[in-house]
């Protein structure tokens, strides 16, 4: 029994086309859209006008995609999407007993190019002026068995100072504060990065608009982005934060996690390729 004022059929009609060839799964998830869609435009009686709107924010962001710039994924990160998507991952891990080291967003700027690099390598091939550099490690165990994974790809990417990733930098060289290492016999990997600061997310385009519209800030709290994979297991796809970002408790992107802060753990001096390094222990 319809609850509005409006045809109480054309819901369910339009679901209705979707022809046998449809797998299960489309048809639910086509059904659950529609219905959604349709559900948002009546409780809020969506004018002409708002819907252009939203119609153009769309062609504005496929217009401005391009390999280098991911403007969907982009505006989908500020409406908390891509985050409840990998929350809704994750604790359908838990629950399966499956869920190790808390996960966090992809996020538009992981390349699926990124150079091998030697364990103990330094990613910073363009150094900014301001840099601090640091000597960041860890380790990569099986969950279960909780034996040292030896092996194991342990991909990390991170914006420059100035707050951009290299493909949207032509200052920086290509590959630029990326890397892929491999774990060693103790599953463990080690390299110099920047120690990450706080960004903005891109905000020249739809994304910019929409939190614009929202009145929120386009700040992400300083992170590394680490995307661990090896053969057989499932990858984890994470973000370790500086524990003392001021924009951890509002994060544009909601990507946040309480185990994922980490602590300044020391200072080297000297025995390392660059002075004044700090390692960081997740
Ligand atoms: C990032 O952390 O790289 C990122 C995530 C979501 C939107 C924009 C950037
Ligand atoms: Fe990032």
């Amino acid at each position: 029994m319809a609850t509005h004022r409006f045809n109480p059929e054309f819901t369910d009609n339009v679901i209705n086309a979707m022809g046998p060839k449809t797998t299960p799964r489309m048809r639910k998830l086509m059904s659950g859209l529609i219905r959604h869609m349709h559900d948002f435009a009546r409780e809020e009686e969506l004018t002409v006008d708002e819907w252009m709107a939203g119609v153009q924010m769309l062609n504005w962001a496929g217009q401005m995609s391009d390999n280098k710039r991911n403007e969907g994924q982009l505006v989908c990160d500020v409406f908390g999407l891509e985050t409840l998507v990998d929350e809704i991952t994750f604790t359908l891990a838990d629950e399966a007993k499956d869920a190790p080291t808390a996960t966090a967003i992809l996020g538009p700027f992981f390349r699926a190019d990124t150079p091998w690099r030697e364990l103990g390598e330094d990613i910073v091939k363009t150094r900014p002026a301001d840099a601090e550099l640091v000597f960041m490690h860890g380790q990569v165990l099986d969950f279960k068995t909780k034996e040292p994974l030896a092996g194991a790809s342990v991909e990390v990417w991170q914006a420059s100072t100035n707050g951009l990733y290299e493909q949207q930098d032509p200052e920086q060289v290509e590959s630029n504060l990326r890397g892929k290492f491999k774990t060693n016999e103790e599953g463990k990997y080690w390299f110099y990065c920047l120690r990450p600061t706080p960004y903005p997310v891109p905000n020249d385009g739809p994304a910019g608009k929409i939190l614009e519209l929202m009145d929120r800030h386009p700040f992400r709290p300083a992170h590394i982005h680490i995307l661990a994979t090896k053969e057989d297991y499932r990858p984890l796809t994470t973000q370790i934060f500086d524990r003392k970002d001021k924009y951890l408790d509002n994060d544009s992107v909601f990507a946040v996690k309480d185990s994922l802060l980490i602590r300044k753990f020391s200072y080297h001096y000297s025995c390392t390729p660059h002075q004044n390094t700090v390692s960081y222990l997740p």
